[in-house]
C-alpha cells in the first residue's frame, strides 16, 4: 500500500505525518499487521528530516496503534480499528449520551424482515400503488408549478391539496372542513407530534387506547407527557376507565387498533361528554377507514363535536404508501395558528412536489377510483379470512366483527397469552408470521388473541398460510 501523505502548506510536519498516517489506520486504508514505509524512505519521499518521521510513528506507537519489530519494520497493531486508545474512534462515537427515555425507544424493525405467509398489520399491500399514474401527475405537477419558482412553501401545506382534501374528507367522512383547517403532516406520526408539541406541557397526562397503536405513546412520553393506558372493549375506549386530570385523549374510533371494533355511537357521545367535563382534547387517528366492507361506518367524532375539541388525524400511508409521509390534520380554529406555526418549526412544511401531485390525483377523481378498486382486493382478503376462521379456529379463536381496515383481531378462547406467543413462535418458524393481541398492550392486562392483517399476503396465499398456523395450534 503506498501511503498518500501531503504535507503541502504544513506547518508542524511531525504532528501532520502523525495525524494523517492515524486517519488511515482508523479508515482502514492502513489495515491491521500491515507495514508502514521504513522511516527513512517515508522521511526521504516527504523532503523532512528523518527525526521528524520517527517522532510521529513513536506518538503513534504510544496510543497503541503501531507497533515497531526490531529489525523487521513498523506495522499496524492487530486491534488498531478498534483499540480503545484509538482517538478517532473515540471522536467517532461521541460522548454525547441521549436523554435516558430515548434508549427505550424500539425502531420499527419488523418491516424490513419477510414473511413467506405475512399476516402482520399495519402495512397496505404496496403492489396497489398506482405507479405510472402517480409518475405522470409528478411530471404534470414539476411542468405546472417549477421547483424554482418560490424558495419556501406554506407550513400548512399546498393550498391545491388541502383544498382537495377538504373536499375529500366531506364526500368520503361527511366532515365539514374548510382548506384552511387542514394542515398537511409528513403522515400520521408527524401530525401527532405537532399535535403534542402545541397541546402538552412536562407532565401533562395523555390517555391512548389498551390495547392500542405504540408510536403516539412515546411520541407524548419524548415531548415530556405521561401516558395512561386505558382499556379497550368491544365497543370502544372504556369511558369510566378514564383518569381524572388528561389533558388529551388519543383514539381510533373507526376500527380501534388492533381490536377492529368501531367505537359505538353511545361509547362516542360518553366520549365527548367527558371530555367537555374534563377541558381534555380528542385526537382522532381515523387511520384506515376508507377500508369498508360492510356498512357505511359511523362518521367521526368529529362531527359529533359541538364545542372544538376534537382533532382529527388522516393518512395516505394505507390507501397510497407508507414512504410518501403524506398525511393531515383538520384542527379546530382555536388551535390552526399554533399549528402552523409548530409544523413550521418542525421542517418548515412537507415537500410540494408530492403534495401538488396528490391534489391532481384527488381533483381527477384518480384517487376515488383507486380507492374503489383496492377496496375490492381487500375486500376480498377480509371475507376469505373471516370465512377460514370461522370453518378452521371457532374452536381456538373468536373474530371481533369489523367490517372495515386492513386488519381483523382475534380473541382466544382457551389459550393463555403464553399459548398464543407460543403458537406465534411456531408459526414464524413455518414461514408464518401474525401478531398477537398481547403484544399491543402498553398495560398489565393483557388479552390473548391473534391479529391478522392482509395487506402483507395476497389471497391466493390466504389459505395456505392459514393451514399452517392450524398446525400450530395442535403442536
Ligand atoms: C393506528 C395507526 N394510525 C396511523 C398509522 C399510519 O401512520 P403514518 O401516517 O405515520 O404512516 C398507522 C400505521 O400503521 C396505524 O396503525
Amino acid at each position: 500500500m503506498t501511503l498518500h501523505i501531503s504535507l503541502v502548506g504544513r506547518k508542524q510536519l511531525s504532528v501532520e505525518v502523525y495525524r494523517q498516517v492515524r486517519d488511515a489506520i482508523v479508515c482502514g486504508t492502513l489495515r491491521p499487521d500491515e507495514r508502514l514505509p521504513a522511516s527513512r524512505e517515508l522521511a526521504a519521499d516527504l523532503g523532512v528530516s528523518r527525526m521528524t518521521v520517527t517522532v510521529a510513528f513513536e506518538r503513534l506507537a504510544a496510543e497503541g496503534l503501531v507497533i515497531s519489530r526490531v529489525g523487521d519494520g513498523t506495522y499496524v497493531t492487530a486491534d488498531a480499528a478498534g483499540s480503545r486508545s484509538n482517538p478517532r474512534r473515540r471522536q467517532i462515537q461521541g460522548v454525547l449520551q441521549p436523554r435516558h427515555l430515548w434508549q427505550s425507544v424500539p425502531l420499527p424493525t419488523a418491516f424490513a424482515e419477510r414473511a413467506r405467509f405475512d399476516f402482520r398489520t399495519g402495512n397496505p399491500d404496496v403492489s396497489l400503488f398506482p405507479s405510472a399514474t402517480w409518475r405522470r401527475l409528478l411530471v404534470a405537477a414539476l411542468r405546472e408549478q417549477p421547483l424554482t419558482e418560490r424558495i419556501y412553501g406554506d407550513p400548512a401545506g399546498h393550498r391545491g391539496l388541502r383544498e382537495a382534501i377538504a373536499r375529500h374528507v366531506s364526500v368520503s367522512r361527511g366532515l365539514t372542513a374548510s382548506p384552511d383547517d387542514v394542515t398537511v403532516t409528513n403522515g400520521t406520526q408527524q401530525a401527532l407530534d405537532v399535535i403534542g408539541r402545541v397541546l402538552l406541557s412536562k407532565s401533562d397526562r395523555v390517555a391512548v387506547e389498551d390495547p392500542g397503536y405504540w408510536p403516539p405513546r412515546r411520541v407524548f412520553e419524548t415531548l415530556g407527557a405521561r401516558v395512561v393506558p386505558v382499556p379497550v372493549d368491544r365497543e370502544g375506549l372504556v369511558i369510566k376507565a378514564l383518569p381524572r386530570h388528561v389533558r388529551a385523549v388519543y383514539v381510533t374510533p373507526s376500527h380501534q387498533y388492533p381490536t377492529g371494533a368501531p367505537m359505538t355511537l353511545p361509547r362516542r357521545q360518553a366520549l365527548l361528554d367527558w371530555a367537555e367535563r374534563h377541558g381534555a382534547a380528542i385526537l382522532e387517528d381515523d387511520y384506515d377507514s376508507e377500508f369498508r366492507f360492510s356498512a357505511r361506518p359511523l362518521e367521526p367524532l368529529r362531527t359529533l363535536d359541538a364545542t372544538g375539541r376534537v382533532i382529527y388525524i388522516g393518512s395516505f400511508s394505507k390507501t397510497l404508501l407508507p414512504t410518501l409521509r403524506l398525511g393531515f390534520i383538520i384542527t379546530p380554529r382555536s388551535l390552526q395558528a399554533a399549528v402552523h406555526r409548530a409544523k413550521f418549526l418542525a421542517d418548515w412544511h412537507s415537500a410540494e412536489l408530492p403534495q401538488a401531485a396528490l391534489a391532481r390525483f384527488i381533483n381527477a377523481g384518480d384517487f376515488a377510483r383507486h380507492l374503489r378498486r383496492i377496496n375490492m382486493v381487500y375486500r376480498e382478503r377480509h371475507e376469505l379470512i373471516s370465512h377460514l376462521l370461522a370453518r378452521d379456529f371457532c374452536d381456538q379463536l373468536e373474530v371481533i366483527p369489523s367490517g372495515a381496515g386492513l386488519h381483523l383481531a382475534t380473541f382466544a378462547r382457551r389459550a393463555s397469552v403464553d399459548d398464543i406467543e407460543a403458537v406465534a413462535n411456531r408459526a414464524r418458524a413455518a414461514g408464518v408470521a401474525i401478531r398477537t393481541l398481547a403484544s399491543f398492550s402498553a398495560g398489565a392486562q393483557r388479552r390473548a388473541g391473534i391479529v391478522f392483517g392482509y395487506g402483507g399476503i395476497a389471497a391466493l396465499h390466504i389459505e395456505e398460510g392459514l393451514r399452517r398456523l392450524r398446525r400450530c395450534f395442535s403442536a
